[in-house]
């Protein structure tokens, strides 16, 4: 076989057979095919597309391109959530004890933050002491004891994830509705769950920022996933504003906190209640409406909130931090970005807000960038929200005040100040399940 031969095809509208596609991504892991020749063929996908045994076959091929993880040594059922990015987006930090404390395993394996996303496992390292490189044995130990833990991936899970996605960054192949499934999916199928809820979002702090192009990917994964034998749904929720007031490592952790102590703001708790829900319903608790109240039953008898102390404990984290959240340091600098007119905020660039948030530490700048756990910004006005010229808008938090300035601009960039109230979208657009999509949005 020659990589030539099949770019060609592929670039011509052809279809490849599983031998091919096997074939090309074992060479491409192995190191005989060059970045090149694979950049080539990411663009003739790009542009050409996957039929849905393509993308199949280079899930299953990209799953088990390194280490397929055994949770069998877990007791009961295993239910994992994927998020495709967000900013202000701790979802995980609320769900996975709630799930824990209605008695299904949550053994999750995490990303770093990417570009302008946060990622759990960084969010995590805030809490000092806290470990999020078990080992399997420990992995599996912290999970039977506690209900979950959250590690990052290990050296040799998905090599060939790990090499297209980098190659993607750099050749503007990135937004790729089959690419994004091969990716996302392969690495879940590698992780090991027997339930996989997918939360796809949408909007200008996302891959997908258009509805219909969100519900395609929600379908391909969930079809990808059933195929494996996974029991599968997907919400796409809303990513055009930030999720929550809080962005950064340790002020989403403290965000989260307050959702799980039944406080918090009103769409992050709803974005919780749905999401957790969804994946009691997944993992066999009852009907979605039971999953709710009994979602919402952990969180009020402080069940949840102690799951996660206990993880954290389990994980070698101080649960002190959890318990009283003023534990954790402030970032000695703060600037504010007001308003310069007065007016309704119309719009946020997402995207941009979590640039921002980057640029004070809170993310990576280059992949050897030493995140700073207290950097970041708390919203102070969103999208909906009247202000008048000199108002604030929000408050940048950063250890050096160098920073402080380029974030501020890049921040105020990122809002718009319009004259009329933009229309209230619904946080949860669409569920897609066994091929269907419920769109709510009107
Ligand atoms: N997240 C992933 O893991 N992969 C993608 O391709 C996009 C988002």
């Amino acid at each position: 076989m020659r990589m030539y031969d099949l770019i060609e095809k592929k670039r011509d509208g052809g279809e490849l057979t599983e031998e091919e596609i096997r074939w090309m991504l074992q060479g491409y892991v192995a190191g005989e095919i060059p970045d090149y020749q694979m950049s080539a063929m990411l663009m003739a996908i790009f542009f050409r597309g996957m039929t849905d045994q393509e993308t199949s076959v280079m899930t299953d091929a990209v799953a088990h391109s390194g280490d397929m993880v055994d949770l069998s040594p877990i007791e009961g059922v295993k239910v994992d959530k994927h998020s495709t990015g967000g900013v202000g987006d701790k979802t995980t930090l609320v769900i996975a004890p709630i799930a824990a404390a209605c008695g299904v395993k949550v053994a999750k394996i995490s990303g770093r933050g990417l570009g302008h996303t946060g990622g759990t496992v960084d969010k995590l390292e805030s809490i000092p002491g806290l470990r999020t490189d078990l080992d399997m044995r420990e992995f599996f130990d912290a999970v039977n004891r506690t209900g979950l833990a959250v590690i990052g991936q290990s050296g040799n899970m998905t090599p060939a994830d790990k090499k297209l996605y980098a190659l993607r960054d750099v050749t503007a192949t990135v937004n790729s509705i089959p690419l994004i499934a091969v990716s996302i999916m392969g690495k879940k199928l590698a992780a090991g769950s027997d339930a996989i809820l997918l939360d796809v979002t949408c909007g200008s702090g996302a891959f997908m920022k258009e509805l219909d192009d969100a519900v395609e990917l929600a379908k391909k994964m969930v079809q990808i996933g059933e195929q494996a034998g996974k029991r599968m749904a997907a919400l796409i929720t809303d990513m055009d504003t930030p999720l929550g007031y809080y962005i950064g490592n340790s002020l989403e952790i403290i965000e989260s906190v307050e959702v799980l102590k039944g406080r918090g703001p009103e769409d992050l708790r709803e974005v919780c209640l749905a999401l957790s829900s969804n994946m009691l319903y997944l993992s066999g608790c009852g009907s979605l409406e039971e999953c709710r109240e009994k979602a919402r039953e952990a969180i009020e008898s402080g069940a949840a909130l102690k799951r996660l102390a206990d993880m954290v404990q389990a994980q070698g984290g101080d649960p002190g931090y959890i318990l009283d959240t003023d534990r954790f340091a402030r970032a000695p600098y703060c600037g504010k970005v007001t308003a310069p007119r007065d007016g309704y905020i119309v719009r946020m660039d997402t995207a941009g807000c979590g640039t921002a948030s980057s640029m004070l530490g809170a993310g990576r700048v280059t992949v050897d960038s030493v995140i700073d756990p207290a950097a970041g910004i708390i919203l102070k006005k969103k999208t909906g929200d009247a202000v008048k010229a000199g108002d604030v808008l929000a408050e940048l938090y950063t250890s050096k005040e160098e920073l402080l300035a380029d974030a501020q601009k890049r921040y105020l960039e990122a809002i718009a100040i319009g004259d009329d109230r933009p229309c209230e979208k619904p946080l949860i657009l669409a569920r897609v399940e066994g091929g269907r999509a419920e769109i709510y949005q009107p």
